[in-house]
């Protein structure tokens, strides 16, 4: 039997020998498509040997920093040599502009890379690369999307680096479905890992991944790559954060934060001082919090509009915080406090374009409401750490104290966090606090 029938689904790349109506894995339902493998060609192509474990040496781990320092904490220390690596994000987000900016980096060093480009003309790329002062001769630019032409050019080049941008141009011309289809994603994913490990080459991939997730690349590419990062943000405000879902030969805790500026994406070292702008003095319907991103304290400011609704049905609108968390809050303060927010048009907004998934900013969320229905600024130089339980408790939170230094830090005097936690006894700046009506009393009397 030289060809195989196989059925993928379209959403997940979940592998399956018959049709499914629903996929298994991740509940799609009508994604399966058929799928024909060449599989005698495929397992002859290229013979591998079989190796005994006590035989295969260790080739090191040579780790090749980039120099942008946000870049290579996410990374673990750079790239690993021969290693392959995806970078996922929306569209405009700033996947070409970073990798460009690694090119740069690493063709001053010397490195040799090659830049596969199937979106853009090479004349495109020299004007961002002019912008990002990344015109150098080590770089070598390919316009190409045909898998085999690809492979041609490696092969004659022998580049250090391979940059594909993206990999939902890169088609393989055996295949009939349509590039950035799940089989020619995954096949052409396949191949450049197969080319990154035989050839000891480092290889990036850029991927586009859809509001929803859903589109056919990076999520089927996952399972193959070395390392997966992802790039996020708003792309109105300039802010860029790279985070990594996945790596082998790394912690996935760590963050990179950028701006977006004129000359491409700028490291932002203290990216608390760049959230919180303390010299606009207390204002009605704003709270501090400190988050922790991987391992890095964060202090974010929350904004809250709370005003009487002009309709019958009030409206919720929330940027960078869970619209089902905030319902959660505002039927925890209403019941506790009694303050009849029900009919009240709420708008939170978390600055500068953060998202947050981490609970310990509840008691903040809470507070930041409650000063704009009370028209009313918190105290000064307060900050607010604590998830809220349904009954109104104020719980405790992970890292507190890594939290609190980052508050102190950027000179935050009041310090409220829940009553469980046992903080340095004796410091003046805690407020320990067990439920948001004491929170409230304390700040509004
Ligand atoms: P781009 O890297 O092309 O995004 P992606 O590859 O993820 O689709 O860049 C996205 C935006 O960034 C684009 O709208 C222009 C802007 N930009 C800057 O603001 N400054 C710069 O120096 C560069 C190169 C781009
Ligand atoms: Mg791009």
């Amino acid at each position: 039997m030289k060809e195989k029938t196989i059925f993928v689904c379209s959403e997940c790349g979940y592998e399956s020998p018959r049709w499914l109506g629903k996929c298994p894995q991740c509940g799609a339902w009508n994604s399966f498509r058929e799928i024909k493998i060449d599989r005698k060609k495929r397992w002859t192509e290229e013979k591998e040997e079989v190796l005994s474990l006590d035989k295969i040496e260790l080739t090191g781990g040579e780790r090749i920093p980039t120099g942008i320092e946000e870049v290579d904490r996410v990374l673990g220390n750079g790239f690993l040599k021969g290693s392959i690596v995806l970078i996922g994000g929306d569209p405009g987000i700033g996947k070409s502009t970073l990798v460009l900016e690694i090119a740069r980096n690493l063709a001053e060093k010397g490195y040799k890379i090659l830049y596969v480009t199937g979106e853009e003309s090479p004349e495109q790329i020299k004007q961002r690369a002019m912008r990002l002062k990344a015109t150098n001769k080590n770089i070598l630019i390919f316009p190409g999307q045909d898998l085999e032409e690809i492979k041609e050019i490696i092969e004659d080049a022998s580049p250090s680096f391979l940059l594909v941008d993206s990999i939902q141009t890169v088609f393989s011309p055996e295949l009939p479905q349509a590039p950035g289809s799940v089989s020619q994603v995954r096949e052409c994913g396949l191949e450049f890992l197969r080319l990154t490990k035989k050839k000891k080459i480092t290889t990036v991939l850029i991927g586009h991944v859809t509001k929803d997730g859903t589109l056919a690349g990076p999520r089927t590419l996952e399972h193959m790559m070395d390392v997966v990062l992802y790039l996020e943000g708003e792309r109105k405000s300039g802010l860029r954060i790279l985070r990594s879902s996945k790596n082998r030969f790394g912690s996935t805790e760590e963050i990179g934060i950028f701006e977006m500026s004129e000359e491409g994406l700028r490291e932002v070292k203290d990216p608390s001082l760049h959230f919180v702008d303390l010299n606009h003095g207390e204002r009605e319907g704003t709270a501090y919090t400190v988050l922790l991103e991987g391992k890095r304290p964060l202090v974010v400011e929350i904004q809250a509009l709370v005003s009487p609704t002009p309709f019958n049905i009030p409206q919720r609108v929330t940027t960078g915080f869970d619209p089902r968390r905030l319902s959660m809050l505002l039927a925890v303060t209403e019941k506790f406090t009694g303050l009849m927010l029900r009919s009240m048009d709420i708008f939170l907004n978390v600055t500068g374009g953060i998202k947050i998934q981490d609970s310990s900013a509840d008691l903040s969320v809470v507070m930041a409401m409650i000063s704009s229905f009370r028209k009313k600024a918190l105290p000064a130089l307060s900050v607010f750490l604590g998830e809220v339980g349904l009954g109104g408790e104020i719980r405790p939170v992970s890292g507190l104290n890594k939290r609190i230094e980052e508050a102190k830090r950027l000179g935050f005097n009041n310090i409220y966090i829940p009553s469980a936690s046992s903080p340095v006894k004796g410091d003046k700046r805690l407020k320990v606090y067990n439920n948001i009506r004491e929170v409230i009393e304390s700040c509004f009397g």
